[in-house]
């Protein structure tokens, strides 16, 4: 296994597994996350592509996952009342949504207080040649690759909401170094 998939198996897959009770989960694309929840957490996913929708719902099916609901939809606009999950989480979305502030606003009401998004996201790079790189051809290849945005910058964005960071672990990799992100919800915190 590359070091990159070993951080990711280590810091978010293997997070996914030890995640309990109600979870949310945003922008699931070909829906591999999906089959790291145990079957004891109660988990819905949110998708604005339909064609990953029609495609998860199947391989959900397929495997015989009850425990895992699949909706078509908006990370900027939840279905779901205040406080209703005690995780949202995320890999690789946020930097393809239309607007990440209201992504982050909607992921900070929909969360318990006490709750944490759980995340895998790409950010800007320490290495000052490729965040130069990353600012250049954002725009460009956001125009081939579905809005996704080398600029990213997830820890800024998360700010703007009184979240708590517990963690934020950075693994260097060219244009794309993810970033595993843990927030909590402030206890006492109500939307
Ligand atoms: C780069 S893919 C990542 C897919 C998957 N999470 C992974 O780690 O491979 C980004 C996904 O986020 C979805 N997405 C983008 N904007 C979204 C939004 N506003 N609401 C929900 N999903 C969104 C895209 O359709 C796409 O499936």
């Amino acid at each position: 296994m590359s070091h990159y998939n070993r951080f990711k198996e280590d810091h978010f897959l293997g997070r996914l597994r030890t995640l309990s009770g109600r979870v949310l989960e945003l922008g699931f694309g070909d829906a591999d996350t999906l089959f790291y929840y145990d079957p004891g957490t109660d988990v819905v996913a949110i998708e604005k592509n339909r064609k990953w929708v029609d495609r998860a719902a199947k391989r959900l099916t397929d495997g015989g996952i009850g425990h895992v609901k699949v909706m078509e939809g908006s990370a900027e606009k939840l279905p779901f009342r205040d406080n209703e999950f005690d995780f949202v989480t995320s890999s690789f979305m946020l930097c393809s949504v239309g607007s990440q502030p209201a992504a982050i606003a909607e992921m900070f009401r929909v969360l318990k207080p006490g709750g944490r998004y759980v995340a895998l996201e790409h950010t800007l790079s320490k290495n000052g040649l490729f965040r130069g790189l990353q600012k250049i051809l954002a725009k460009p290849v956001s125009k081939i690759a579905d809005n996704c945005h080398l600029n990213s910058d997830p820890l800024a964005v998360i700010g703007l909401q009184p979240f708590r960071v517990l963690k934020a672990e950075y693994f260097p990799y060219y244009l794309e170094p993810p970033l595993y992100i843990e927030a909590e919800k402030p206890a006492g915190q109500k939307h």
